[in-house]
């Protein structure tokens, strides 16, 4: 079964599997890269990272407009729940088999204040396993971190990191984490936004391809990956 995963700009991602359409990160307001509209895109699912405005960003909106389930950490979840919207709680290390396939909240080194400044737990990545097997790790926003080797032992089908620096890994931190999470894919995010986060996404594509076994898939936002 294909799965296409699509930069929707920044760090926003839509994913469909299994016939259900997730949203990661649903920053398009205000999002300079943004190719989608929170007024007119679809989610059956949203998953959100942390509680950064640039990560939070339209999910409140859409969630109400579409009725999607919201997967989050516990801290979150309260906070959105407060405001009406259908949420999923789950918390790090925590996995659970959702209809589009199992999904476990892991580490991310970062913060996760919300915009109006009250606390938002901690920072997550996703582990996504898909409903025929192939698993995707979606970092969110995070330093490098050496229990990425624990996360590449999963054996990854897709990893989608941050380089832009700054906030979050840069490139040479992207290198080393891709070394230690071996996928077999690998798309950088979280990068070129802003000046503040500009990369040449090209020689870091380079660097990876000749220094590692991954394939980098450098995207366009608005453009798509279709795997396997
Ligand atoms: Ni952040
Ligand atoms: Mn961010």
């Amino acid at each position: 079964m294909a799965h296409t995963l699509t930069w929707l700009g920044h760090a926003s991602l839509g994913l469909e599997t299994s016939g259900y359409r997730l949203l990661v990160d649903p920053y398009f307001t205000q999002n300079p890269a943004a190719t989608v509209n929170a007024d007119t895109v679809d989610a059956d699912y949203i998953l959100v990272t942390h509680g950064h405005g640039d990560h939070i960003g339209d999910t409140i909106k859409i969630a109400t407009r579409t009725g999607a389930t919201v997967i989050a950490n516990a801290e979150i979840c309260s906070w959105l729940r407060k405001k009406d919207i259908p949420v999923h709680a789950q918390h790090i290390g925590g996995g659970y088999t959702h209809p589009f396939g199992h999904l476990k909240l892991t580490l991310a080194l970062h913060g996760s204040a919300f915009p109006d400044g009250s606390c938002g737990g901690n920072p997550a990545g996703f582990l996504l396993t898909t409903n025929d097997g192939e698993k995707l790790y979606l970092a969110g926003d995070t330093g490098l971190f050496g229990d990425m080797q624990l996360i590449g032992e999963e054996g990854l089908t897709l990893a989608v990191i941050p380089i832009g620096d700054n906030y979050t890994m840069g490139p040479s931190d992207g290198l080393r984490a891709v070394r230690m999470l071996s996928p077999d894919h690998v798309i950088p995010i979280h990068y070129n936004t802003f000046d503040l986060i500009s990369q040449d996404a090209g020689a870091w594509a380079d660097t990876v391809q000749r220094e590692t076994d991954s394939e980098v898939h450098l995207l366009k936002p608005g453009e798509s990956f279709v795997y396997p």
